[in-house]
C-alpha cells in the first residue's frame, strides 16, 4: 500500500531533515504563492493604520448622524465618552476626540493578540515570512528573544481583554440607539445592519480569544466536578470558535472601517440612510 504524501513528509522530518531547505531571504522549495497571504495582510494592516491616523488626527468630523431620530455612530468613535456626563463641561483641546481617548484600548488588545503576533512577525519582521521560507540573515543573527523589552507589553493581553469587554457591551448598546425613532417607533436603519454585523463579528473575535479560553478553563488541571466541569465545558465551546480566531480578527476589523465609511457617507449626505419602523410609531 502506498503511504500518503503527508505521511512521507512526517517521515522525512523525523529523519532530521533541515528546514528551510534553501538559504537566503525568501528562498524556498515551495512552489505555491506563499508570499500572497503575508503581502495581503501587510497591506491590510498598513491601510488600517493610515485610515485610523487620518480619521483620528486629520478628519475627526462626521462621526455620527441621525435618521428619523435614530442615532448612528461610527464604530471608530464609539463609545463617544465626550458625550458622557462626567466629561460634560470639560474644556478639552481641539485635537481630543472620542477616538483619541478610547482607541488605545482596542488597539492594544488587537496589537497584543496572539494571532496578530503571528501576522506581524510574518509580514513586517519576516521571521519567518512563511513556513519553509528562509528569513533574512539579520534575523538569524539577532534570533528570536521571546517577549522581551518592548514586546513585554504582549504579556498584558489579558488585561486589555478585561478593558475591551465593556467597550464591546457599549457597541451592543449603540445598536439600540439606531433602532429607536423620534415618533416612539422601533425598527432598524442601514446603520443598524452595519453596526449589528460589526458587533456580532467583534463578539466572536473577543470570545474566541486565546486568553479568554485559558481563563475559562485552560488554566485548570482537570475538569471533573462542580465548577471545574462547567469551566471545562466552556473551554470546549470557546475552543470551537477559537479555531477561526484569525477570521474573526480580520472580518471584525474590516467592519470597523466599513462602518466608519458608511457613517461619513450618511453624515455628509452622500448616502441617504433609510428607516423602517416595525413597532409603534405615531
Ligand atoms: Fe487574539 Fe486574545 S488572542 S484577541
Amino acid at each position: 500500500m502506498r503511504p500518503l504524501k503527508g505521511a512521507w513528509l512526517v517521515y522525512l522530518m523525523g529523519q532530521g531533515l533541515k528546514l528551510p531547505m534553501l538559504n537566503g531571504m525568501g528562498r524556498t522549495d515551495r512552489i505555491d504563492n506563499w508570499w500572497a497571504q503575508p503581502a495581503v495582510m501587510g497591506i491590510g494592516l498598513i491601510l488600517a493604520v493610515l485610515w485610523t491616523l487620518w480619521r483620528v488626527v486629520f478628519f475627526s468630523d462626521h462621526i455620527d448622524y441621525d435618521v428619523n431620530g435614530a442615532h448612528v455612530i461610527s464604530p471608530m468613535f464609539s463609545p463617544n465618552v465626550l458625550d458622557w456626563d462626567m466629561f460634560s463641561g470639560w474644556d478639552h483641546p481641539s485635537w481630543v476626540n472620542a477616538a483619541v481617548l478610547i482607541l488605545w484600548i482596542p488597539f492594544s488588545f488587537r496589537g497584543t493578540c496572539y494571532y496578530m503576533r503571528r501576522v506581524y512577525y510574518r509580514t513586517f519582521f519576516a521571521s519567518p515570512v512563511a513556513c519553509w521560507v528562509d528569513e533574512p540573515e539579520i534575523n538569524k543573527k539577532i534570533g528570536y528573544k521571546g517577549e522581551k523589552r518592548l514586546f513585554l507589553i504582549n504579556n498584558l493581553h489579558r488585561y486589555f481583554l478585561y478593558m475591551v469587554i465593556p467597550i464591546l457591551l457599549i457597541k451592543w448598546w449603540d445598536i439600540t440607539h439606531t433602532m429607536t425613532f423620534s415618533n416612539d417607533g422601533y425598527g432598524f436603519t442601514g446603520g443598524t445592519i452595519i453596526l449589528f454585523l460589526e458587533a456580532v463579528c467583534l463578539t466572536f473575535y473577543v470570545t474566541s480569544c486565546h486568553a479568554l479560553r485559558h481563563l475559562a478553563g485552560g488554566m485548570l488541571d482537570r475538569w471533573t466536578t462542580g465548577i471545574s466541569k462547567v469551566r471545562g465545558a466552556l473551554f470546549s465551546k470557546i475552543s470551537i470558535i477559537n479555531r477561526d480566531h484569525g477570521f474573526w480578527f480580520w472580518i471584525s476589523l474590516i467592519l470597523v472601517f466599513v462602518g466608519d465609511a458608511w457613517t461619513i457617507a450618511c453624515s455628509k449626505g452622500i448616502i441617504n440612510d433609510f428607516s423602517l419602523v416595525l413597532i409603534g410609531g405615531a
